[in-house]
């Protein structure tokens, strides 16, 4: 951790001492006059807004969407999204377009200040000034809402802002979006929404010491909220490979029936694009496909395997099923705890997404790392205020720490091909403590924010 300081310090000192003008930046004038939009700019904001998921960070569950407040745990501590409802004082309402489209391309705010890459402006600096024109128009027609910044709890000397224009020296490419013209427009399109707005490698990508986003392992497996989110390249780990029409499914639905329900920020994300039309999800669909790959041949014949045995009669009748089940692994410990907590809706044979997953398909549970299976074994599948979703009932009051890496040590040794995971109950120990922070949402994205096309906002 020290070495990571000291080294951003050294950046910045660099920064500071080769390229003051890349520390300094001017601040922007005030915009004046209330403004009108075309309701049909407006409506397209709305739709970029939802890839963008600026509400999710922006929006503390259950508060006044766009108030900002939500607190995003990093590993230099705590950053507290800001206001960006169109309120003069706390918001963003006296920012031109031109500060807008400089926040987002540049990471800078209309006072000439260096932003946190925890505003992901890294995917963002892609937007086209067109959809930045359609964002501002969205956002400047919601309702203000007064709500101050809260302050930050940055490790020292992190919150000394004029550091960031070191890291930016390093790692912010320069803004703009260009198409690769090998690939179909399709292609294009749907790079263009994933690497941009939709910021997919803001969560799948990992990130070095610094922060920054690891450029040759994009869509490698990284980090959010808490929850690890699984690699979507060719090391991506979901037991039946996924393809175009499964992401497609998938990111429009929330859900597919042989990967499963979206979870916690990847709710949050499949929520949102659900307002998107489809040529839009068939883009994305087709780029992360093809970064995904081919699936190898031998890695097809298990999925075929896989996808006869699930649906094969084994899995119809209880009996059946539980002699399937090799006798080392029947006698372990977790086998009675399964049975009797997970089982009743995991092999019920009620389809998702009000069902449980077959097992056998779960990329939580053939993944190596197994923090997602933990937290929701802990804190289950929230339901979703007044709207149908998948939920699951959490077992922190009825599991303790042993008992749930019992539960999953067998469902790993029963479910998967993968070696057993280490240290389960520490890891159970640090996210039921808080120790380690998660946020957990439904699986059905939060509230939307409220359309208002048309309406105009004054100061
Ligand atoms: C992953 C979380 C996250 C997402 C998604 C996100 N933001 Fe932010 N945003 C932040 C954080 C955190 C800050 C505050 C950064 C700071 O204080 O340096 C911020 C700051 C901003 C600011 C600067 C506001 C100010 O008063 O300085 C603007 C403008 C902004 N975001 C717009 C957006 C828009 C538009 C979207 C969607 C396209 C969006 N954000 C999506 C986390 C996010
Ligand atoms: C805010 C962080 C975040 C963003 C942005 C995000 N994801 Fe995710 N994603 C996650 C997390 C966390 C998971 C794992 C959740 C779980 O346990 O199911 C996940 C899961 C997935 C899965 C399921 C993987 C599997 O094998 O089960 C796919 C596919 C996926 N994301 C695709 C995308 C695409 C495409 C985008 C961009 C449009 C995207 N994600 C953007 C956090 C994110
Ligand atoms: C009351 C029904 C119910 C019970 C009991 C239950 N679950 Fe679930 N569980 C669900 C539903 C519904 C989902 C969402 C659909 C899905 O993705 O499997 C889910 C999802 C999951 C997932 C994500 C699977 C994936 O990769 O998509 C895991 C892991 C999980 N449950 C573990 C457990 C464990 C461990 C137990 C026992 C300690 C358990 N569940 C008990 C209903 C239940």
């Amino acid at each position: 951790m020290r070495i990571r300081f000291l080294a951003l310090i050294a950046v910045a000192l660099a920064g500071a001492a080769g390229a003051f003008a890349l520390v300094w930046r001017p601040a922007m004038p005030a915009q004046a006059e209330a403004q009108s939009f075309d309701p049909a700019l407006i409506a397209k904001g709305r739709e970029l807004a939802a890839v963008g998921n600026c509400i999710a960070c922006h929006t503390v569950p259950g508060g006044e969407a766009f108030a900002g407040g939500l607190a995003i745990p990093t590993p230099f501590g705590t950053i507290h999204s800001t206001n960006i409802t169109p309120d003069r004082e706390t918001g963003i309402g006296v920012w031109s377009l031109a500060a807008f489209t400089r926040s987002m391309r540049e990471g800078v705010d209309r006072a000439g200040n260096h932003l946190y890459p925890a505003f992901p402006y890294d995917h963002y600096r892609l937007v086209s000034h067109a959809d930045n024109e359609a964002l501002y128009a969205y956002l400047m027609t919601r309702t203000p809402v007064r709500q101050d910044a809260l302050p930050n709890d940055l490790v020292f000397p992190l919150g000394f802002r004029p550091l960031i224009a070191g890291w930016k020296l390093l790692f912010l490419e320069p803004a703009g979006f260009m198409p690769d013209p090998a690939k179909s427009d399709e292609w294009n399109r749907g790079a263009y929404l994933a690497e941009g707005l939709g910021h997919c490698g803001g969560c799948h990508t990992p990130r070095n010491g610094l922060g920054a986003q690891i450029a040759d392992q994009h869509f490698d497996g990284g980090e959010a909220e808490g929850w690890h989110a699984y690699a979507i390249n060719a090391n991506s780990p979901a037991p039946i490979p996924w393809d175009r029409d499964a992401l497609a499914f998938y990111l429009r639905h929330g859900w597919h029936e042989v990967h499963g329900v979206s979870r916690g920020p990847m709710a949050e994300v499949t929520g949102n694009l659900g307002g998107l039309p489809d040529s839009d999800i068939e883009a994305i669909a087709v780029y992360v496909a093809d970064v995904m790959g081919e699936p190898s041949p031998e890695r097809r014949q298990q999925a075929e395997r896989l996808r006869e045995e699930v649906g094969g009669p084994e899995r119809t009748g209880g009996d059946a099923d539980t002699l399937a089940v090799p006798p080392d692994v029947a006698g372990m410990p977790g086998a009675a705890l399964y049975a009797a907590a997970c089982a009743t809706c995991h092999e019920s044979g009620r389809p998702l997404p009000y069902g449980g997953l077959d097992f056998r398909l779960s990329t939580a549970v053939n993944a190596d790392n197994p923090q997602n299976i933990v937290t929701v074994t802990l804190f289950g599948l929230p339901p979703a205020d007044g709207e149908a979703s998948s939920v699951m009932p959490g077992f922190a009051g009825a599991l303790d720490d042993r008992q749930v890496a019992d539960v999953l040590a067998y469902m790993r040794a029963r479910f998967s091909s993968g070696t057993a995971w280490p240290d389960v109950a520490e890891m159970t120990r640090r996210t039921r403590s808080g120790e380690h922070k998660v946020v957990v949402r439904p699986s059905d994205g939060i509230e939307r924010a409220p359309l208002n096309v048309g309406v105009e906002v004054g100061p």
